[in-house]
């Protein structure tokens, strides 16, 4: 008779039985994988969150055959049975459980799944990502999914386990917190109780957690979600998981050991991996001019050259005006990469000039001979140079940009990025996604001019402190004050940043009004109660905020942080599932004291 497995209960997970069960009764709960019928007697897969396990319906028992043969994949089952070891020809080596089966004497159908909309297996990667998204509970469900919410759930594990022996505290900061416009875009929440009023969801939880230095804290960590209504890309979304830290009465040194330590850590207790520290330190400068990039993929060379000198009298007008005006002529030998199609060439000026490049001059070194249409603009001494400093051989290829410092580094940075995409087509280059090259990007300009605006900003975050060797020149020279800010980078991803903040009221107020021109009645508003705090003894103190998407996802060698997070929102900040962002009724939005300014839907 079935279903005398009334009980939830089961023995084992799906990935659990082994030779040495044989004999055992056994009973398991899990979704069919798979059902195969050969002439009657029925093989299915049993799958839970752990693994898979082979369960087989015998015809003999007909009832229970009868029951098998209405079964779909992904219905809910019960069976209990007894465990049997395979003979030696239908082993199935790829299965932990594979020297083993289950013959089922009992059997309960929990639900009948309908045919799923596409395959839970690993070729579900190649499925349209906004059908997944839509049924992100059956996405989740197939082993790539739970692996890096498993994943995901370690290196948290691994963080808070760290942080407690360290002497954190974890403290939860508010969701519901006010508009500080200096930063991202912010999501904003109408306020009932206070007609006109918002609050804004936090970027972070920078303000907070310096008023809990201010508290006498000392330590605090928290895993924080923050909001930034900001154009999403592969490795931003609106919302995501900050793994939060500040602490008091440290300096950079304490920071980057701290860090090293919780990184260490983590990738050991979720890959089982060392990794070397100290980490390589590198000023943005150096980043800059030599990667193109302030988080360079040092995995692989490429290496860019500065020629201003070189050209600053050349024939070639591009190249001796930038160099006149006060400008760079930088290039870089993307070794191997002279065979580049048309269609690639083309690919690379676009994106060059999506960087604000005019063009992107070249030279190709094919057979013995170089060719460019600027070539003949080339002195030979100048050509000798190039040469000899990139050490060019037969078919490699230069690339050029000419102008601005920034600017140029930061699009030669792009086509240094876009070379080794191409060079690993070929073969010819090759970036190993668990070569971990971990680097603290270093002494970052304090203040950024901002053109549009026509006033300096925060390069990170207005509370940063200068380097004190620099503070002297923030009213006289303020492009050349470094912060104490440092950048966590990890093969060409931004793992995090923070600094050393500034903790003294005066200085604090400078910045704000005298440097970043905010008016003193908005520094007073937005930021008061914080430069008030700093004058009821503010200990000196700094923090760093991590992203655990993208730590989750470098951990995982996923591409998109949306892998790695349960339920992601797409590019334009949708979730396909619930189906949100959606509409309110009028009801609701007058309670808020809301009006909507698009005009009505035509009925
Ligand atoms: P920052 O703005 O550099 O610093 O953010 C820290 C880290 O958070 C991650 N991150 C994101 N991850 C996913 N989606 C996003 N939209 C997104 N934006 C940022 C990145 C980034 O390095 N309060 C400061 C930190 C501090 O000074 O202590 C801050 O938020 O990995
Ligand atoms: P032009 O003389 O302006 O036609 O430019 C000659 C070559 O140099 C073309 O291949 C342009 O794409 C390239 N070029 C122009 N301006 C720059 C620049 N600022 N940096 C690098 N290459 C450039």
């Amino acid at each position: 008779m079935l279903s005398g497995l009334s009980k939830m209960n089961k023995t084992h997970h799906c990935n659990e039985l082994r030779k040495s069960d044989a004999g055992q009764s056994i009973s398991l709960i899990g979704w069919i994988d798979s059902v195969r019928d050969h002439g009657g007697i029925l093989f299915l897969d049993l799958r839970d969150r752990e693994g898979k396990t082979q369960v087989v319906f015998d015809p003999s028992n007909e009832e229970l055959s009868a029951l098998g043969h209405q079964l779909k994949p992904e219905s809910v089952l019960g069976i209990s049975g007894e465990c049997r070891e395979r003979s030696d020809d239908t082993i199935n080596v790829d299965l932990p459980t594979g020297e083993v089966e289950v013959f089922a004497n009992d059997a309960i159908v929990h639900n009948l799944s309908r045919t799923p909309p596409f395959p839970l297996d690993d070729s579900t990667d190649k499925v349209n990502e906004d059908l997944r998204l839509s049924y992100r509970y059956l996405d989740l469900r197939r082993p790539a999914g739970i692996e890096a919410l498993k994943l995901r759930h370690k290196a948290s594990q691994a963080t808070r386990k760290f942080f407690d022996q360290n002497g954190f505290l974890e403290i939860e900061t508010p969701m519901l917190f006010k508009s500080t416009p200096e930063g991202a875009r912010e999501f904003l929440v109408p306020s009932r109780l206070n007609p006109g009023q918002f609050y804004a969801l936090p970027q972070s939880p920078q303000q907070y957690k310096q008023m809990l230095m201010v508290a006498g804290v000392e330590r605090y960590y928290q895993l924080a979600r923050c909001f930034r209504d900001e154009d999403l890309r592969a490795d931003r979304q609106p919302e995501f998981t900050q793994i939060d830290i500040e602490m008091s009465f440290i300096d950079r040194e304490d920071m980057y050991a701290l860090i090293e330590g919780l990184l260490v850590t983590v990738w050991k207790e979720t890959l089982g991996e060392d990794i070397e520290t100290p980490f390589l330190r590198m000023p943005f400068e150096e980043a800059m001019n030599r990667f193109g990039s302030d988080k360079p993929d040092m995995r692989f060379a490429l290496e860019i050259e500065d020629f201003t000198e070189v050209f600053r009298e050349s024939e070639f007008k591009v190249f001796a005006s930038a160099a006149q005006g006060g400008g760079v002529v930088k290039a870089f030998n993307a070794k191997g990469l002279a065979d580049v199609t048309q269609g690639e060439m083309k690919h690379l000026e676009e994106t060059a000039k999506s960087l604000g490049a005019k063009g992107l001059a070249f030279i190709k070194a094919e057979n013995g001979e170089w060719k460019s249409p600027i070539l003949k603009f080339l002195s030979e001494g100048e050509q000798a140079n190039l040469r000899e400093k990139l050490e060019v051989e037969d078919s490699d290829i230069i690339f050029f940009a000419a102008g601005d410092w920034e600017a140029s580094c930061n699009i030669l940075g792009r086509i240094r990025l876009e070379s080794a995409l191409l060079l690993e087509k070929r073969v010819k280059l090759k970036r190993n996604p668990t070569d971990w090259k971990f680097l603290w990007v270093i002494d970052f300009p304090l203040m950024t001019y901002d053109e549009e605006q026509d006033r300096y900003v925060a390069t990170h975050h207005p509370f940063t402190s200068p380097v004190p060797e620099d503070a002297n020149l923030l009213e006289s020279e303020p492009r050349k004050v470094r912060g104490q800010h440092y950048d966590i980078v990890l093969n060409g991803v931004e793992l995090g940043g923070g600094s050393i903040r500034i903790h003294q009221p005066d200085l604090q107020k400078r910045v704000f009004e005298d440097i970043l021109k905010i008016p003193p009645d908005l520094v007073q508003s937005r930021f008061g109660y914080m430069l008030e705090s700093f004058q009821y003894g503010a200990p000196p103190h700094g923090g760093i905020a991590l992203g655990l998407d993208r730590l989750v996802a470098t951990l995982a060698q996923r591409d998109s942080i949306r892998d790695v997070i349960a339920f992601p929102k797409t590019q334009k900040g949708q979730d396909l599932m619930t189906q949100s962002p959606g509409s309110v009724t009028d009801k609701q939005l007058r309670d808020l004291h809301v009006r909507s300014v698009l005009p009505e839907p035509e009925s």
